[in-house]
């Protein structure tokens, strides 16, 4: 079978979805969980975009041992410096220099004409040669370019020496036989083709990424990019995730397969969506939380008399179990430890300290604590630098016929009680986030608020996302408790500290903004 590399790019494409700003820990952690998954090449940022994405790039260069951590630059002397700085340390450094090669970004974005666009990409090549051996070289928009423009840009790319070329849909434009057809005719047509990998890079704005990926890997993509969840710029990136399973179900007739464990998967998304705070649809293939359900009659028959009926692929093999009832009050540290070493979390004593004072609170409020309530409660976000602001007292009170009303109590810097504030509202959650804008004195807009139960029952875990924006930058938000208005103030507490830490370090998705189109 012939092996797909799995180059992933949550931390740099992922991230640059609408309100997604990782911070350097965050970042660190989905890399580890990365390299469980098994991924061969990971994107860890764009280091010219910002001094913070430079140093997350550089603390998940110097963290992962068991990928190869690659940079993004543009075809800039400057950018590949920044990149060359942040993979110091790194065990396997990858350079990933692009530029758009495609009529419309020629004129408008870079007006430059074709000759101009190939000597740019070549000395940035013949440059980066003299510091890295392993260059990825993408032509931006190839699926717009003319065909014989693109083969003149990847033969180039060969002649000089770059070791992965990446084709990108990056509009998600084309469709799965002319996305193919574009690595069929480079395969057949481009001299030295064979020393090169050739990359797939798909996005879905027509919701063809999978399907397009999937066509040029039959047509003789090597490698193929794409990110956990299918998180990304506009209606996202190819879903690593489905790529996987897809070639693993169906290894009868595409032939490939990659080297991912594949029971990581359902940890790596559920730790990506909670980092991202990008809820996972129900309906999402694989791994949403309905891919394995069978709601009606027949099907659920079906499954009974043999699961094959209904079921293509089963839940454990991407790593979805059972979740079984597990501890209570009085379970002690050891059975805490061994359950979060069965659910795949390895902590330190600082932090396992932490979370387990976490456990013993939840414990006190709710009889059972399943695996899903500890996977909420470990992945709570851990901030770079101590928080700005933190929530010390919420009390409210709420009749029928009567205004809401909420009191709140804000530490800032740590300093306790520092600042404190009532106010009404249209709502209980609205008069708790008025207070709150009031105790910390800060202008902000909320743009959208989610909340769901993380188990069954009365007594369930309430998870709440807040998406908030100040000036241009727009920050999520997620809290966790078993009430849900404090879930509710602890989301907006969050997304707060994230714009607090987004001033202090700006992230690399709002540099990269600025940078972006030049
Ligand atoms: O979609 C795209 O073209 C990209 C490039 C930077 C590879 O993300
Ligand atoms: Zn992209």
């Amino acid at each position: 079978m012939r092996k797909i590399h799995i180059f992933d790019t949550t931390l740099r494409d992922g991230e640059q979805s609408p309100g997604v700003n990782l911070n350097t820990r965050e970042k660190v952690e989905i890399a580890h969980q990365l390299e469980k998954l098994g991924v061969d090449r990971m994107e860890a940022g764009f280091p010219a975009a910002s001094p913070g994405d430079l140093a997350a790039v550089n603390a998940v260069a110097r963290a992962v041992k068991n990928a190869s951590v690659v940079g993004l630059s543009r075809s800039r002397q400057g950018d590949i410096d920044a990149v060359r700085e942040a993979l110091k340390g790194a065990v396997d450094p990858c350079l990933h220099v692009f530029l758009a090669t495609s009529p419309i970004h020629r004129q408008y974005k870079l007006k430059m004409e074709k000759h101009q666009v190939l000597e740019a990409a070549q000395s940035a090549i013949r440059y980066a040669k003299k510091y890295f051996s392993k260059i990825e070289f993408s032509l931006e928009d190839a699926g717009r370019t003319e065909a014989d423009f693109r083969a003149e840009m990847v033969a180039m790319a060969i002649r000089e020496g770059a070791y992965v070329i990446n084709i990108p849909d990056t509009v998600g434009y084309l469709n799965p036989e002319e996305y193919g057809g574009i690595f069929r005719h480079l395969k057949e047509t481009v001299p030295g083709i064979e020393k090169v990998q050739l990359s797939a890079h798909c996005h879905d704005d027509l919701g063809m990424a999978t399907a397009n990926t999937l066509a040029a890997i039959l047509n003789g993509a090597d490698q193929i990019e794409g990110t956990i969840n299918g998180i990304g710029e506009r209606a996202g990136n190819t879903a690593i995730e489905e790529i996987a399973m897809a070639l693993e179900t169906r290894s009868d007739y595409f032939g490939a397969k990659t080297s991912l464990v594949l029971s990581e998967i359902a940890r790596t998304s559920r730790l990506v969506s909670k980092l991202t705070g990008m809820n996972v649809p129900g309906n999402k293939a694989i791994v949403g939380a309905n891919a394995f359900a069978h709601e009606s009659g027949i099907h659920q028959d079906g499954m009974l008399k043999e699961k094959t009926t209904y079921e293509i692929m089963s839940p454990e093999t991407v790593g979805f179990k059972e979740s079984k009832l597990v501890l209570g009050k009085h379970s002690g540290r050891h059975a805490f430890r061994e359950q979060l070493l069965e659910l795949g979390y390895t902590l330190e004593e600082e932090a396992l300290n932490e979370a387990f004072a976490k456990f013993k609170d939840l414990a006190d409020k709710k009889k059972e604590i399943t695996d899903d309530d500890l996977l909420a409660l470990l992945e709570e976000r851990l901030p770079d630098a101590p928080e700005q602001y933190r929530l010390e007292s919420l009390s409210f009170s709420f009749a029928t016929e009567e205004a809401p009303t909420a009191k709140v109590q804000v530490s800032v810097q740590g300093e306790e009680g520092s600042r404190a504030a009532e106010s009404g509202g249209n709502g209980t959650v609205d008069s708790i986030y008025n207070a709150i804008d009031q105790a910390v004195g800060e202008e902000v807009t909320l743009v959208d608020y989610s909340i769901q139960a993380v188990t069954l029952g009365k007594d369930a875990l309430g998870e709440v996302h807040v998406t908030m924006r100040q000036g241009d930058t727009e920050v999520r938000g997620r809290g966790v408790s078993t009430d849900v208005l404090e879930a509710s103030a602890r989301a907006y507490i969050d997304a707060l500290n994230r714009l607090a830490e987004n001033r202090r370090v700006p992230s690399g998705r709002k540099g990269a903004e600025k940078v972006w189109e030049s």
